[in-house]
């Protein structure tokens, strides 16, 4: 049985609630067997414990200002240098070295044949896990998800542990401190877990996981800032403008995209033992919980008669994200969310030093280089998804729209 819940308040609920499991990524467990997201119960709590301190609002803003604006620079240099773009492929390109990153995932070439062979694996990654969502055949996808981990290894994951192994023998040794070691998932795991529960197939899967959860949902979610910021400040000037001149507003505009598109519209809990949910009444163990994200986030009742359509301007009630659920919320909720999204001002901020966010950044670059949809070859829709995603969005760099 399949019960579904679309309403705000009782979607957070059943987020939070402690007896009910993931269950969205089961069609996936090729790569998402036992991994961060998939875990229950303690086993959960302390895989969470051992990973979430690499994701800390300190490092964020250093990470967000420094590395990556400069990774940002050096990847769109050719698109700009061509004078176009298309914004899948550079928003992966682009959100796949952030997540790299924080995975803890080496691109020591630093090549273009190096990116495209990891773009190339985190697509098959992305696609093995949201299985659930494809309309391609399932056996077909997973085979080339093992095939891609299995290419993995021997391309990415295992120089990146030898690296931080012989880091790690280092710092034992008193040859370097804790400042000289990388700040990423990878190393926490190879210093503190526990190598039973991480086997060397768990490790793979683990950082295969981050690797996609950060980039699909980031690129995704960039091409539909862009899109809708595009179109906004195109019907109203005067907002065009203030993107420009606000990063504060830039910012809200961000986040009102957020909340139009959630990356992933739907979540999918099934209940551990039998439960009494708000909405969803007794349910037996093993029922499923299926929770619009989507719908949710334009609940009139919430954020207003116009919740459907995208609108920067609208009152964000008291309690309320202007993202509403879209990085989720409760014992799973995203870990990036800070780092992608910023931080949500209260109140008046200073905006030389507000978190913005890397998604306003990389949206802040592409209209100060004079971005626009390319008007002889429009955007379509990702066609191997049941997702709302885009598939394909060319966009030009006119020079007369350049920021100064
Ligand atoms: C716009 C970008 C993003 C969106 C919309 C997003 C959304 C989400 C959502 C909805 C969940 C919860 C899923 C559920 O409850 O079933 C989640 C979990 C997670 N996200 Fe994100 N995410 C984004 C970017 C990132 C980035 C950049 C990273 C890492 C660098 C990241 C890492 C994670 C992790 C590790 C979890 C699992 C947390 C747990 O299970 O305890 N996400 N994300």
């Amino acid at each position: 049985m399949t019960v579904r819940l679309a309403d705000p308040a009782r979607i957070a609920a059943a987020l939070c609630h402690p007896d009910l499991e993931q269950a969205l990524y089961d069609e996936g467990r090729v790569i998402m067997q036992d991994v961060l997201l998939t875990l229950h119960g303690e086993a959960h709590r302390k895989r969470r414990l051992l990973e979430f301190g690499v994701f800390r609002r300190n490092f964020f803003r250093y990470y967000e200002q420094g590395v990556f604006m400069a990774t940002l620079d050096e990847t769109i240099a050719p698109d700009l240098a061509a004078g176009r773009s298309e914004l899948v492929d550079l928003g992966y390109r682009v959100t796949m070295n952030i997540t790299a990153d924080f995975a803890g995932v080496d691109r020591p070439a630093r090549s273009p044949e190096e990116t495209a062979e990891l773009r190339r694996l985190v697509a098959i990654f992305s696609e093995g896990a949201t299985l659930i969502h494809s309309t391609r055949d399932k056996e077909a996808v997973r085979a080339e998800v093992r095939a891609a981990l299995d290419a993995f290894g021997p391309a990415f994951l295992d120089p990146s542990i030898a690296r931080r192994r012989a880091l790690l023998a280092r710092l034992a040794a008193g040859e370097i401190g804790e400042d000289d070691l990388p700040r990423d998932v990878l190393t926490v795991i190879l210093r503190h877990g526990d190598p039973e529960e991480f086997t060397p197939e768990m490790i793979r899967r683990e950082i295969a996981f981050y690797l996609q959860a950060g980039a699909h949902s980031t690129a995704n979610s960039t091409i539909h800032a862009f899109h809708d910021l595009a179109t906004w400040a195109e019907a109203h000037p005067e907002d065009g403008a203030r993107m420009r001149a606000d990063p504060l507003f830039l910012q809200r505009c961000v986040h009102e995209s957020l909340r139009l598109h959630p990356a992933s519209p739907v979540s999918l809990r099934r209940a551990v033992c039998p439960v009494a949910l708000e909405g969803a009444g007794d349910l037996p163990a093993g029922a499923l919980v299926a929770l619009d994200l989507a719908a949710a986030n334009r609940d009139p009742s919430v954020f207003g008669a116009d919740a459907d359509r995208f609108n920067p301007h609208r009152a964000i009630p008291a309690g309320q994200m202007p993202f509403g659920l879209t990085f989720g919320i409760g014992t799973h909720s995203c870990l990036g969310r800070d780092l992608d999204g910023g931080v949500v001002p209260k109140g008046p901020a200073d905006p030389a030093n507000h978190q913005l966010g890397t998604i306003t950044r990389f949206i802040a670059r592409l209209l100060a280089a004079g971005a626009r949809p390319d008007p002889g070859d429009p955007p379509r829709r990702a066609e191997h998804t049941e997702r709302p995603n885009w598939g394909r969005y060319p966009i030009v760099f006119d020079p007369a729209r350049r920021w100064a």
